[in-house]
């Protein structure tokens, strides 16, 4: 998944001005991102929690009466990244303590989860650890946290659906989310890869109820969302509670909010093989809504390294599923994250990855080098692959898909494709938007087009982004 983070602490200013103490204005939150979409999700999930409690959201950590850093916990050194951010951050505490200002430090996320009380040890500026099924206790736990003197700690894997709570606190006035918004409609992950943290830090598979993300997305297309992604850490298994009644699938929700007025665009990540139904497969060939983009990871081209991952599937298993996909959408943009230097990974298992990427052609790729998580299987298996031979593997994985994105953004050269315009451009009389393929699309026109999609004639690609014109008479495709 990519890795997105909002504003650096790096750089901030230490320095407060005391007159800005006076009054009591609405207390200011600083929310940072590591890691997934999913926690991008939770961050404006914390947002809407705190609003009530009067908490603006600021984007200037030195202005903040509340920082909460929301952890990933998937990359190496993870732990010691926030406990260095941390550090950082009681300089920042001291600074505005001499000015009189009062400064709370939540840690949230996966790191939180897995670290719990240790953070508290390791830092006493810390005044909260929460874990991500929990957020909705955020203003409980700051009460607690402004009336005892120690540190708060709250990593329970709860009964109560914590999504209710998140929604019942939101303020009826949608904040704006602008045109493309994340909906969490699954939580957890069952598959325990020997790699991976997520089983123990998201807990076990949780579905969220139909009914519930229908309502969730009805508020979104009235603050003017036209596109839903989909989260889950195993999305393509949601399986939910029908909105009346029985079992529903991925691809039947993917349909039904696609009927709600103004949603334009849907899209879903992150899936897994093994997840990947029939009726999902069909709904790309005929769903018009369902965006030709799917995010599978399959980590590995060899065989008996998917086996050590405990993927359960093999390499062929997972180019026949592909050639299912494009028999439907020929043209489906494929993405994938892969490991390299797994455990006892060989040079010919390495080759075998390769040799999968070339067969199957991917439109863009997360590649990681593997890295031992404490509690995982794979951090207790032999022969780890020495450092350098990670990173020249990593290199040349990298070279072969950087070949292939730029291949496929360059055969958009001359194609009309429908854009969604999410924002205002690079450059004044720009606007910017995604192509079907997630690809970023610059075109020359007015602001008034955000929120719609429009042909638009690809003249021109760079290194990230397509460039196009209007393509004129040609009305919106959808919506
Ligand atoms: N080492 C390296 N990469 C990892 N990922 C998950 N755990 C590890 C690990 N221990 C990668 C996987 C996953 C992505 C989100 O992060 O490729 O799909
Ligand atoms: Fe982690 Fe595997 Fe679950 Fe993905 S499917 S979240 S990699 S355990």
């Amino acid at each position: 998944m990519s890795s997105i983070s909002n504003s650096e602490l790096e750089g901030a200013q230490l320095s407060v001005s005391v007159g800005a103490a006076v009054e009591q204005a609405p207390r200011k939150v600083f929310i940072k991102s590591f890691g997934c979409q999913m926690n991008v999700y939770d961050a404006a999930r914390m947002a809407d929690v705190l609003a009530p409690e009067g908490f603006d959201e600021t984007t200037r950590v030195e202005d903040a009466d509340l920082v909460i850093l929301n952890t990933c916990h998937i990359r190496e050194r993870a732990a010691e990244k926030v406990f260095s951010e941390l550090g950082k951050l009681r300089e920042l505490k001291d600074v505005r303590a001499d000015a009189g200002l009062p400064t709370k430090i939540a840690v949230a996320g996966c790191v939180a989860q897995a670290e719990g009380a240790e953070i508290l040890r390791r830092q006493k500026s810390v005044d909260l650890v929460v874990g991500p099924q929990n957020y909705h206790r955020l203003p409980d736990l700051l009460r607690r946290a402004d009336e005892g003197r120690g540190g708060i700690v709250d990593t329970d894997f709860p009964v109560e659906d914590k999504f209710d709570h998140i929604a019942a606190a939101r303020p009826e006035k949608t904040r704006s989310r602008g045109i493309s918004a994340f909906l969490t409609i699954q939580e957890g992950c069952d598959k325990f890869c020997t790699f991976c943290v997520v089983p123990y830090t998201r807990g076990a598979e949780v579905s969220r109820p139909a009914a519930k993300i229908i309502r969730e997305a009805e508020e979104l297309a009235r603050a003017g969302v036209r596109e839903l992604t989909l989260l889950g850490q195993n999305v393509n298994a949601w399986a939910g509670e029908g909105e009346t009644g029985g079992m529903w699938t991925l691809a039947r929700l993917a349909r039904r909010l696609a009927e709600i007025p103004g949603i334009a665009r849907i899209r879903y990540t992150t899936s897994h093989p093994n997840d990947m139904g029939d009726d999902l497969i069909a709904a790309h060939g005929d769903d018009p809504a369902l965006m030709p983009f799917l995010h599978l990871p399959v980590q590995s081209g060899s065989d008996r390294i998917l086996r050590e991952m405990n993927r359960k599937h093999d390499a062929r298993a997972y180019v026949d599923l592909v050639a299912r996909v494009r028999a439907v959408r020929p043209d489906i943009a494929l993405s994938s994250d892969f490991i390299v230097g797994f455990p006892g990974e060989t040079e010919q298992d390495f080759e075998d990855t390769l040799a999968l990427i070339r067969e199957v052609g991917f439109a863009s790729v997360f590649s990681f080098k593997y890295s031992p998580r404490p509690g995982t299987p794979g951090a207790d298996m032999a022969d780890h692959v020495s450092e350098p031979v990670k990173a020249e593997r990593l290199a040349r994985l990298q070279a072969l898909v950087e070949e292939q994105r730029q291949a496929f953004n360059r055969a958009m050269i001359g194609r009309t494709i429908d854009v969604l315009f999410e924002k205002k451009g690079r450059h004044p009389g720009q606007i910017a938007g995604k192509s079907p393929y997630l690809q970023p699309v610059q075109v020359d026109a007015p602001e008034a087009l955000i929120g719609q999609v429009r042909r638009v004639e690809i003249v021109a690609i760079s290194t990230n982004s397509l460039f196009g014109r209007l393509a004129d008479g040609q009305t919106e495709a959808r919506a």
